[in-house]
């Protein structure tokens, strides 16, 4: 069974966005020249800190007409390094001045004794594992003023550990915390594959109230893996948990995250359409894209990093 949502309004209360996509690079002259053409906009945090360059001169552009959203990849809210304050209060800075709509980064650790991994490493998923994040989950939220929104990471290993499963944690999280969820179809999709579980049950178990928005991704088949790798179009199989999640919220904010070989801006918002006709059942069939797919494989964390800071 579910559980419980208390009073929690849905999305937490947030807006729903609609559409949109990454603000990337390679697209910056497109959207100055023919304005946005989605509803919204995710920028990679990391990128936009301390830059008041050509890059921050778009965001300010776009900000004017459409919402932002604020996706981070380095708060490491796993690690069982103390939480970097510096790091927050440039978060809390950039908030300030582009106003995002919420803030997000993933459940995961990215380095211990400072050094850093560059990757989302996925966390041991037990009872200590779970004290440990959501007393810092309540710091950050306090820091920054606002629920935090987590996202459900890709992996390809799991802790021998780990006592229940990431819907659950996450799940437990959220409630406990009042933290958002960023659920990111292609990742369930990727780890259900990788591990072995069923995607739409992970869905399914989730308390749907809290999903603030969703990410739908193309990944690669590198031999009897799934790699989370951004560089393709969106399976079939994801459209359709796609639309399970769209079903169950009632309606969340949606954006196409495609951080490697990245398609013309056009042909990403004709991927990007086919999300009204999957919410419609209508599920679009690129299977053959995915199967052609496989080529060199690389971390997330790099996509996200190399992509923004692109010519
Ligand atoms: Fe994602």
């Amino acid at each position: 069974m579910p559980r419980a949502m208390h009073d929690v309004p849905p999305r937490l209360g947030l807006p729903n966005l609609g559409l949109g996509v990454g603000l990337r690079p390679p697209h910056y002259a497109d959207i100055l020249r023919h304005g946005p053409q989605v509803d919204w906009f995710e920028i990679i945090s990391e990128n936009f800190i301390d830059n008041h360059g050509y890059a921050r001169h778009v965001l300010e552009q776009v900000a004017a007409q459409v919402p932002i959203v604020m996706h981070g990849v380095s708060l490491s809210i796993g690690s069982s390094d103390p939480l970097n304050l510096a790091y927050l209060r440039q978060l809390r800075q950039l908030a300030g001045e582009i106003r995002p709509a919420w803030i997000s980064d993933h459940l995961c650790w990215t380095g211990a004794a400072s050094l850093n991994s560059h990757d989302l490493l996925p966390l041991p998923l037990d009872e200590a594992s779970l004290r440990h994040v959501a007393g810092r989950v309540r710091q950050v939220q306090e820091f920054l003023g606002r629920p935090l929104v987590l996202e459900n990471p890709s992996s390809y290993v799991e802790f021998a550990q780990s006592s229940m499963p990431e819907w659950e944690f996450l799940g437990r999280l959220a409630e406990d915390t009042g933290c958002g969820l960023l659920l990111d179809v292609n990742n369930v999709h990727v780890c259900a594959h990788n591990h072995g579980y069923d995607a739409a049950h992970y869905i399914r178990q989730l308390p749907h109230a809290h999903i603030v928005q969703i990410h739908l991704a193309g990944p690669t088949v590198c031999g009897a893996v799934l790699i989370d790798t951004h560089d393709a179009p969106v399976p079939a199989a994801v459209w359709r948990l796609y639309a399970l999640a769209q079903q169950l919220t009632g309606g969340v904010s949606a954006l196409l995250e495609w951080d490697a070989d990245i398609p013309p801006y056009p042909q990403l918002l004709a991927e990007l359409g086919k999300a009204r006709a999957a919410e419609r059942g209508e599920i679009a069939d690129a299977a053959s894209a995915m199967a052609g797919a496989a080529g060199a494989v690389s971390a997330p964390l790099g996509f996200h990093l190399e992509a923004a800071h692109a010519p």
